[in-house]
C-alpha cells in the first residue's frame, strides 16, 4: 500500500475522477478526508468506504472554508500529509458569445482560484504543522492546447500548470512537494455531452490506442505522484492523456472511416 499511514484532503470528491481517487487513497493505505459541494454524494462515498473515509461540504471558491478545512482533517486524523485540489468545472461557448459573468468567471473562480486557494491553505498548513507534505492539483491535456469551445477552461488548466511550477520553487524550503496531473479524455458523465452530440466514436478514434481513459487510471497516477515512490517528481504536471498531447490524428485513420 503506497499510502499507508498518510492523511489526504480531497476537494471535488463526487465526481467521476474524483470518487475514483478517493477510492484508490483508501485502497492504498491513506485517511482521507473527502470534500464536495454535493452533501448528498459525500453520503454515498461515506457509506461505501467507512471509518477511513470522513467527509464535509465545501466551496473551494472561499479561501476561509479551504483553510477551514485543512484545520478539519487534522482535527479528525491527527496529521494531514497530502492535499487534491481536484475540483474542476467546464464551459464550453464561442468566445465572441461569451457574457464573461456567466462564461469565464465562475470557470476562472473554481480552476483557478479553488486551486490557488487550495495550494496557499495547504502551504500554510503544511508550515505550521512543521512537515513534509505533497500537493496534487488536477490540471488536463487542454493546459497546454487549444481547444474549441473551451477557452475559459483551457486558460484556467494553464493557470493550475503555472501555480504548480511557481508554487513547487516558492515551497521547496519547507520541504513540499507540488505536481499536477493532466488527464486526457477520461470515461466520466462529462463524456455523455459528446454522445448526446453523437461525437463519442469520433473522439475515441481520436485516442492514439483508439480507447479513453478510465478514471481508475487517473487515480493510480494520483496516487503514485502523491507516494514517497514519486519523490523526486516535482514542479510538474504529469501527462496522463494516453498520448493524446504526443501526436496528430492520423490522416490515413481519419479517411479509413469515412
Ligand atoms: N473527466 C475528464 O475527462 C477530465 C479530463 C481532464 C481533466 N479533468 C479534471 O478532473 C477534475 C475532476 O473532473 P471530473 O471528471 O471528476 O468532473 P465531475 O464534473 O464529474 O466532478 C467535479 C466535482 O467537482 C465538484 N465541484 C464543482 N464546483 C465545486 C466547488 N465550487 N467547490 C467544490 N467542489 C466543486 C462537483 O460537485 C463534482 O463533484 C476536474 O478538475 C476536471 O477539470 C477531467
Amino acid at each position: 500500500m503506497k499510502l499507508h499511514g498518510k492523511v489526504a484532503l480531497l476537494t471535488g470528491a463526487c465526481g467521476g475522477i474524483g470518487q475514483a481517487i478517493a477510492r484508490n487513497l483508501v485502497a492504498q493505505g491513506a485517511r482521507v478526508l473527502a470534500t464536495d459541494l454535493s452533501q448528498h454524494g459525500l453520503a454515498a462515498l461515506q457509506r461505501e468506504l467507512g471509518d477511513e473515509l470522513a467527509t464535509m461540504v465545501l466551496d473551494v471558491t472561499d479561501y476561509d472554508a479551504v483553510a477551514s478545512a485543512m484545520d478539519r482533517a487534522v482535527e479528525t486524523f491527527g496529521q494531514l500529509d497530502i492535499v487534491l485540489n481536484n475540483a474542476g468545472i467546464g464551459a464550453g461557448k464561442p468566445l465572441l458569445e461569451h457574457d464573461p459573468a456567466v462564461d469565464f468567471d465562475p470557470v476562472t473562480a473554481v480552476n483557478q482560484h479553488g486551486v490557488y486557494y487550495g495550494i496557499l491553505a495547504a502551504g500554510r498548513k503544511f508550515t505550521e504543522l512543521d512537515r513534509p507534505g505533497v500537493i496534487i492539483n488536477t490540471s488536463s491535456v487542454y493546459g497546454t492546447m487549444a481547444s474549441e469551445l473551451s477557452f475559459s477552461y483551457n486558460v484556467s488548466k494553464a493557470a493550475v500548470d503555472m501555480m504548480t511550477k511557481c508554487a513547487a520553487l516558492d515551497f521547496a524550503p519547507q520541504n513540499i512537494r507540488v505536481c499536477a496531473v493532466a488527464p486526457g479524455r477520461v470515461n466520466t458523465p462529462i463524456l455523455e455531452h459528446y454522445k448526446a452530440l453523437g461525437l463519442l466514436e469520433h473522439i475515441t478514434r481520436e485516442q492514439m490506442r483508439e480507447r479513453v481513459i478510465e478514471p481508475e487510471d487517473i487515480a493510480q497516477v494520483v496516487a503514485f505522484l502523491a507516494s514517497d515512490e514519486a519523490s523526486c517528481i516535482n514542479g510538474t504536471t504529469v501527462e496522463a492523456g494516453d498520448g493524446f498531447c504526443g501526436f496528430k490524428y492520423p490522416l490515413t485513420r481519419r479517411f479509413a472511416g469515412e
